[in-house]
Order: C-alpha cells, then sequence, then structure tokens
C-alpha cells in the first residue's frame, strides 16, 4: 500500500466533505484584538480568558525566569529537572485549589494519560482486581486516551450520558455488590464544546453513597469559574471535596504550556513514583514556572480580571442572543453559536475573518453529526467596544448568510 496515495485521498477527502481543519496564523501575540495577515481582528477563539497570555507582569516574570534559572531545564524531574521554583509553583497551585499537593505535568494532556494507568495498571498488593471508570460521554480526548492505556483485563469502563446524573446512578447502583477495588467518577468541570458546568454536587453525592472516587479536569474552569477564579469546585460549593483536580496553565493561566494534578499528599506522592509521563517526560522550563507564579499571584490579590472576565461572558451572551442567533445556555465564557450544517459553520467562520472577528467552527466528529457550531470564547482583555465590533460584525454576516 503507498501510505502517501492514502493519506493524500484523505486529506481531499476531509476538503471535500467540509471538516478540514484549517490554521491561520497569527502576526501578534494572543490578545483581545489580534493581527491576521496585516489586518486587526477581534479574536473570539482562545482560551486566554484573563487575557494573561501578554499581560505585562507575567511577560516580566517569565523573563526574570530565564534571567534566574535560565532556559531549559534538559531533565526529568527526579533525575536533576527539579528546581525550587517547581516546588514553590506546586505549593502556589496547591493553596490556590485548596488541595493538599500538586504535581506538575509537561500539559494537561499528558496529567490525564498518565493518571489513570498509574492506578489501574498498578497492583498494590492486590493479586486479583477489577477496577471500574464512570465517564462522561463529553470527556475531553485527554480523558479518553488516558483511561485507553488501563490495561483491559483489569477495569471496566462505563460511560455515562452527558451530565446525565439517572444515567450515572443507575450505573453505580448496578455494580453496588461488584467487588471492584477502586470506583473512580471522571468528568471534564466544564465541556469545552458545549461551556457547561459539570454537575459536580451531585457527583460527589453518588461519590459518597457509592464509595467512588471523583477525577474533575478543571481545564477550562480554573481561573475562569467561581467568583475568585478557583474553578468549577467553586461555582459548584465543592471545594475541597473532589479527590483529584487536573488543570492546564495553557488556558487561563497565561495560555503557555503545562499540566498538573492536586490531590491528597499520598495520591500526589504516588503520581510522582507511578506516572509515566511525569516520570520520563522533560521539567517545564523556568520562564512558564515564574510566569504560572505571577498569574496565580495576581489572580490571588485580586480578583478584578475574574469579575471582568464574568462581565464580558453575560454581556456577549445577552447581545448575541438578542441578534438572533441561537447559543447553548450558560454564563461560562464559552459560547458555542449553533449552526447545525459543518458548511455553514465553516463559511461563516470564513466570512466572519473577513469582517474582522477571529471565530473558529466546531463540527462532527468533535461535535455530533447536525450541531455544528462556532465556539466563542469570551476573553476579559476584551474592551466593550471590541465586543460590539465583533457584534455588529455577527449582524452583518448573519443576515447575509440568512442564519438570522
Ligand atoms: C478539558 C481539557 N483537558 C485537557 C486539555 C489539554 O490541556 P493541555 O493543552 O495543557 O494539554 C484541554 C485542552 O484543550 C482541555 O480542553
Amino acid at each position: 500500500m503507498d501510505i502517501l496515495l492514502l493519506i493524500t485521498q484523505e486529506l481531499r477527502r476531509l476538503e471535500e466533505t467540509k471538516t478540514y481543519k484549517y490554521e491561520t496564523p497569527l502576526r501578534s501575540p494572543q490578545a483581545g484584538i489580534v493581527k491576521v495577515g496585516g489586518k486587526e481582528v477581534v479574536m473570539l477563539a482562545s482560551n486566554n480568558y484573563l487575557g494573561l497570555s501578554d499581560h505585562p507582569v507575567v511577560k516580566k516574570a517569565a523573563i526574570e525566569g530565564i534571567k534566574q534559572y535560565g532556559y531549559g531545564v534538559a531533565s526529568v524531574r527526579f533525575l536533576c529537572g527539579t528546581q525550587e521554583i517547581h516546588l514553590q509553583l506546586e505549593k502556589k497551585i496547591s493553596q490556590f485549589v485548596g488541595c493538599e499537593d500538586t504535581i506538575l505535568f509537561s500539559s494537561c494532556f499528558a496529567a490525564n494519560e498518565g493518571f489513570f494507568a498509574s492506578l489501574v495498571n498498578e497492583k498494590l498488593g492486590c493479586e486479583e482486581y477489577q477496577d471500574v471508570l464512570y465517564s462522561d460521554r463529553l470527556n475531553h480526548a485527554s480523558i479518553i486516551d488516558g483511561q485507553r492505556l488501563c490495561r483491559p483485563e483489569n477495569v471496566d469502563k462505563k460511560i455515562y450520558n452527558h451530565a446525565d446524573m439517572a444515567n450515572l446512578e443507575r450505573l453505580l447502583e448496578e455494580d453496588k455488590d461488584q467487588e471492584y477495588r477502586f470506583k473512580i467518577i471522571a468528568t471534564d468541570g466544564v465541556f469545552s464544546m458545549e461551556g457547561d458546568l459539570a454537575p459536580l454536587s451531585s457527583i460527589v453525592r453518588l461519590a459518597q453513597k457509592y464509595n467512588a472516587m471523583v477525577f474533575v479536569d478543571d481545564s477550562h474552569a480554573i481561573g475562569v469559574c467561581g467568583n475568585s477564579g478557583r474553578g468549577t469546585p467553586e461555582a459548584t460549593s465543592t471545594l475541597g471535596m473532589i479527590d483529584v483536580l487536573t488543570g492546564t496553565l495553557g488556558k487561563a493561566i497565561g495560555g503557555a504550556a503545562g499540566g498538573y494534578i492536586s490531590g491528597k499528599k499520598e495520591m500526589i506522592s504516588y503520581l510522582r513514583q507511578k506516572s509515566r509521563p511525569y516520570t520520563f517526560s522533560n521539567s517545564l522550563p523556568p520562564s512558564i514556572i515564574f510566569g504560572a507564579m505571577a498569574a496565580f499571584d495576581l489572580l490571588s490579590k485580586d480578583r478584578s480580571l475574574v469579575t471582568k472576565l464574568h462581565e464580558n461572558t453575560a454581556y456577549f451572551r445577552r447581545e448575541i442572543k438578542a441578534l438572533g442567533f441561537t447559543i447553548l445556555e450558560g454564563d461560562h465564557p464559552i459560547v458555542p453559536i449553533m449552526l447545525g450544517e459543518a458548511a455553514v459553520a465553516q463559511d461563516m467562520s470564513a466570512a466572519l475573518l473577513k469582517a474582522g472577528v477571529y471565530i473558529k467552527g466546531l463540527w462532527f466528529p468533535v461535535v455530533p453529526k447536525g450541531e455544528a457550531r462556532l465556539r466563542g470564547q469570551v476573553s476579559a482583555s476584551l474592551r466593550k467596544k471590541d465586543i460590539d465590533r465583533a457584534l455588529e460584525a455577527f449582524a452583518k454576516v448573519g443576515k447575509k448568510m440568512r442564519v438570522i
């Protein structure tokens, strides 16, 4: 078989079915207003929720990190790749999210990939055992891949319908008399395609009732949800009740890179021994460590960025609906604007870019067939006049394409 011929055919098929993912490069930092080609456009597609990607305090800290600790660490953590600053950032994250301890990873994808197998694939003194994972249908790819790394003979994987607590309870009830070693309920804190929050208080209640552990990936919630940006546990009054909390430093917390797992100190110490992406992958560089610490310090001192983000989100959600667009309701800065067909989402994203708005479409298989959408993402870095400019473009393009 000619591999290049086959993949070229597949690329053509993706283009023809309008499911090809186009990259539109920026000629500027990530910010409320970015440059595409020579043109300035309003950014509504980034995870730069708090505008920290180009924040002077964060940038200054990152430069200081390089000056004091160098460009790279050139080692994994357990050999010689732990600088004191890695431990300081881990402590800062633990304090911010209200957990006993934290372990850093090169990304949240790596953190999620490393978590499940490090428990399920280890005997931990049990010669015969079976574990069970309950996973929300819309969980992020990294949770799914993490669970795929678990040895199938030792784990039962059960998918519950998205945020459907009756369905989750039915599965837990069915398993009540099974002698599972570990039961783990895994969910995104905020679902990246829908912008909705997991019903964490119900999940915690079910976990207590059925003796399960709760795993939450708060990547789209850290710095975003709750009055002080502590994430979905703050927004759902479950602070301190989540067993394992993962997140990224690659979105609201400066947007560079890095991920973490927070939880009980024994769990984190164990992951330092057994988690493969931690053991076998390079340490985060000092610029990122310093930048992330500055971001957490900013957030701890002052809620104004989080408040601004919440105000901008409420304004955009209200006004885009007033124009006649259908959105998925909620209060998260991820605002899915529902369009139906992939081709409409792709054409509208291109038309909006021409009209001065950078926003991307999502379609099958990323979202279900017939539920193609534009995913708006609001940021604290947007001024009211930027949002108004985007809304004007939406009105013009929406009417022209007969979507409104
Ligand atoms: C819910 C969720 N988890 C994990 C990740 C991966 O994070 P990172 O970019 O740090 O690997 C993402 C990023 O898209 C995400 O949305």
